[in-house]
């Protein structure tokens, strides 16, 4: 492709560290696209005759075609996608091929390329995520009023419901779908035009080609257009706070399908058995959607470490941006149909959630609450009692609802049997009616707003 310049052949390691085409071969859809829109945007401005542009489109058409049924063969020695369907256009067409480079250089082209990939593969993920949201949604709303323990340092803190805990996920799912979507408007920009970097004197229309491969506008600098990669980092990192995300609920189905708890059973479509401990049901999928988001992390560092110190414009350092990306993309798509299929079919334990629940004195606040409410009592005092409460139930080996009204009054002597009515796991969920609480009513009017909202 450059021959002119040179009379040897590249050294074979030279080869081996340049080439990029076993990576971005997956670009293959997006080069042609834009190949396309280019070759299109040149006849328009009168630098292409129709007869050539019609030729490269149906040539390109035809590549593309040979990619999509696996008969294209890549070259290493063509180094990458680019020249990979260039050379080709060039056996299919011959000369004309050659006119397609005018105006671009293959600095904004992969950028054009790649952004449009990453753009596509944001709004891919987004309809994965949604599809978990409902996934949660089923269950929130079936377990709406099913009480489990809900835990602060993993010590039982207050009963909450199931699906209230589930719906905590919804909330940070939805945020995750909005950061793919504010990184997506954010990337919809063109940098096709740029060429190599400087723009061209070519009397290009960049406004064309944006509009034909779907971005708002072109990019405003040619500098920027082929140096940016911040859509990338932009999108690896909405990437890695989801993979986050997942990797936190995929630790407590763990620890709730684990023997000790025993609150949810994972389906034998994702659970897996032990060749030797035949009682095992594993959640390995879990487990490696937990160690998945190790590599998402690790992509976003990866790229930040390739692009902190790079002088614009270009540098071939930009070439390792997508095998980091395409791996991060490809983890969360993975973990997100994972966790998926594992939440739509996973089944909660509800009586075993429930007593779980009632241990532990989990329903101390309630007193407390109820000594304030119904006897005035300052929180602070309240709370003082109630830790005495808490200690004479301990020491009788009883749950605090099964404590003796008189082991109660001799802390305070105007409790009544009243008391009992808040006691319970029951009535201390159905208590916390307060925006956002985990009141079953109010459970259920979230799953129904997010509901109309998902459709
Ligand atoms: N394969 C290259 C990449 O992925 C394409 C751009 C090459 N540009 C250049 N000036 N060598 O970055």
């Amino acid at each position: 492709m450059w021959g002119g310049r040179f009379s040897a052949e590249p050294d074979q390691v030279m080869q081996a560290i340049n080439a990029s085409i076993d990576v971005d071969r997956r670009l293959a859809e997006e080069d042609i696209a834009g190949s396309k829109a280019h070759a299109d945007m040149l006849r328009h401005a009168g630098i292409l005759t129709q007869a050539d542009a019609e030729a490269i489109a149906a040539g390109l058409d035809q590549v593309l075609g040979e990619i999509r049924a696996g008969t294209f063969t890549f070259s290493a020695a063509l180094e990458d996608i680019h020249m990979n369907v260039e050379s080709r256009l060039k056996e299919i067409i011959g000369e004309p091929a050659g006119r397609l480079h005018t105006a671009r250089s293959r600095n904004d082209q992969v950028a054009l390329d790649f952004r449009l990939w990453v753009k596509t593969a944001c709004l891919c993920r987004t309809t994965q995520i949604t599809a978990l949201m409902q996934a949660l949604l089923a269950q929130a709303e079936t377990h709406a009023a099913s009480v489990m323990p809900g835990f602060t340092h993993l010590q039982t803190a207050q009963p909450v419901t199931f699906g209230h805990h589930l719906m905590a996920y919804v909330e940070m799912l939805d945020r995750d779908r909005g950061r793919f979507d504010d990184a997506v408007d954010r990337m919809n920009e063109s940098p096709l035009g740029a060429a190599a970097l400087a723009g061209t004197g070519f009397p290009i229309d960049r406004q064309i080609t944006a509009a034909a491969l779907g971005f708002s506008r072109p990019m405003a600098n040619s500098l920027d257009a082929v140096s940016a990669r911040d859509f990338a980092l932009e999108a690896l990192a909405a990437i890695a706070i989801c993979a986050g995300h997942l990797s936190r609920l995929a630790e407590e189905i763990v620890i709730w399908s684990s023997a000790q708890f025993g609150f949810v059973r994972l389906s034998d479509a994702w659970s897996t058995g032990s060749s030797i401990m035949p009682q095992k049901r594993n959640p390995d999928a879990a487990e490696l959607v937990r160690a998945k988001s190790g590599r998402a992390i690790g992509s976003l560092v990866q790229l930040f470490t390739i692009m902190k110190g790079l002088p614009l414009a270009y540098s071939k350092d930009m070439q390792e941006d997508k095998a980091t990306t395409f791996e991060a993309f490809d983890a969360l798509d993975l973990s997100l149909q994972a966790m998926t299929g594992m939440i739509a079919t996973l089944t909660p334990s509800v009586e075993r959630m429930r007593a779980s629940a009632a241990s532990g004195f989990s329903t101390a606040t309630d007193l407390a609450d109820w000594l304030v409410r119904e006897l005035d009592i300052p929180f602070r005092e309240a709370h003082h009692i109630t830790g005495a409460a808490v200690k004479a139930a301990e020491t009788a080996g009883l749950a605090l609802p099964d404590l003796p009204l008189a082991a109660l009054r001799s802390l305070e002597p105007r409790i009544t049997d009243a008391v009992f009515d808040v006691l319970t796991v029951d009535a201390s969920v159905d208590s916390r009616t307060s925006f956002g609480g985990t009141a079953p009513a109010r459970v259920r009017e979230q799953v129904a707003a997010w509901k109309a909202k998902l459709g």
